[in-house]
């Protein structure tokens, strides 16, 4: 069989599916709801192209060959339907990459990540990354204003996070301690942010009452920003806000642990099902539609293998290894 795709012929055998065929050809299609040797459905239509034989847009990832077809995978109009899958699928999405105050420090102080070292008890750790962003660590923060904690999420809540107090705890004990030496890495601001906005009345009380750690710190960031295909793909397609505005029930900064080092995080999840095709008794779909969930029954959890997560396409089902 002989299709053509961006007018290139292609000769055409097996059970392939468009996507794959395309790839092989060296024609670029993003994805999320697929996952080479995963069961999966097509939901996101990230991997839209067009059938111009039908004049259809079609998910390549499980549409088959047909004699004579042609196919478009990159025009004006394939893109914004991407791009425009993407602005969907972030619209519902309550959830920060980076930390506001990491965001905004000058020194470029990944400062969630120090008070993660810090809230687990890892103050080598957490002196390493001050000393990698600091000259002199001992004077960090000495002439800064601070936008760290006017920044910070913990204000909205009851007070900020003491950043700076924490800090020079944490320098005041350097010399005595055996410092780790820990990679500051800055973040890249050129890099897709998703952005949580304020925090209705009713999360800011259900944070205060649930959220508690030795330095007050709510860890915005999200766990899966290093390598988020969601995040890959809208930093791709230049999206800087979801072009779409409607209001998730999803309880923001709640998770679920599903077992010693796995947890799952519903307000990141983009429901693509990867988790559920390839769980038996595990992850499930609870509604329809734009309400739709999945959810992770409690009796289900022993059900989870670890490697689930490495399907998942965002920062929602991931491994914490202490
Ligand atoms: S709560 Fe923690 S992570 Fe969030 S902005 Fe404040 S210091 Fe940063
Ligand atoms: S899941 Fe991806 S896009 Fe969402 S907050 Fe995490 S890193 Fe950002
Ligand atoms: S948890 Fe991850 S794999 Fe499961 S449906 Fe949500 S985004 Fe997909
Ligand atoms: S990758 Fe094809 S619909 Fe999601």
């Amino acid at each position: 069989m002989q299709i053509t795709i961006n007018d290139k012929t292609i000769e055409v055998q097996g059970q392939d599916t468009l996507l794959e065929i395309a790839r092989h050809e060296g024609f670029e299609i993003p994805s999320l709801c697929w996952s080479k040797d995963a069961k999966h459905k097509s939901s996101c239509m990230l991997c839209a192209v067009k059938d111009m034989s039908r004049g259809q847009i079609i998910p390549s990832c499980t549409s088959k060959p047909v004699e004579g077809m042609q196919i478009d995978t990159q025009s004006e109009e394939v893109m914004q339907v991407r791009t425009m899958s993407l602005e969907l699928l972030l619209s519902d999405h309550r959830a920060d990459c980076e930390a506001p105050c990491s965001l905004v420090c000058p020194a470029k102080l990944d400062i969630e990540r120090m008070l993660d070292y810090y809230d687990k008890g890892q103050k080598e750790k957490a002196v390493g990354l001050i000393k990698h962003a600091f000259d002199l660590p001992k004077l960090a923060c000495e002439d800064c204003k601070a936008p760290c904690e006017k920044a910070c999420r913990r204000g909205n809540i009851d007070a900020p996070v003491s950043i700076r107090k924490l800090i020079k705890e944490l320098t005041d004990e350097m010399d005595a301690a055996v410092v780790d030496e820990v990679e500051n890495v800055a973040i890249d601001k050129k890099l897709f942010q998703s952005r949580l906005g304020r925090f209705s009345d009713s999360e800011k009380i259900r944070l205060k009452e649930t959220v508690s750690t030795p330095s007050n710190c709510l860890h915005c960031a999200c766990t899966g920003r290093s390598d988020c295909q969601l995040r890959t793909h809208a930093t791709a397609h230049k999206i800087k806000r979801p072009g779409y505005d409607m209001s998730s029930e999803l309880q923001v900064m709640s998770k679920t642990k599903v077992n010693d080092i796995m947890y799952f995080e519903p307000s990141k999840c983009i429901r693509c099902g990867l988790c559920v095709y390839n769980s038996d008794n595990g992850f499930t779909f609870k509604d329809r539609g734009f309400g739709m969930e999945v959810i992770l029954p409690e009796e289900n959890k022993k059900n989870i293998r670890v490697e689930l997560a490495s399907l998942c396409p965002t920062g929602a089902l991931y491994i914490v290894e202490n």
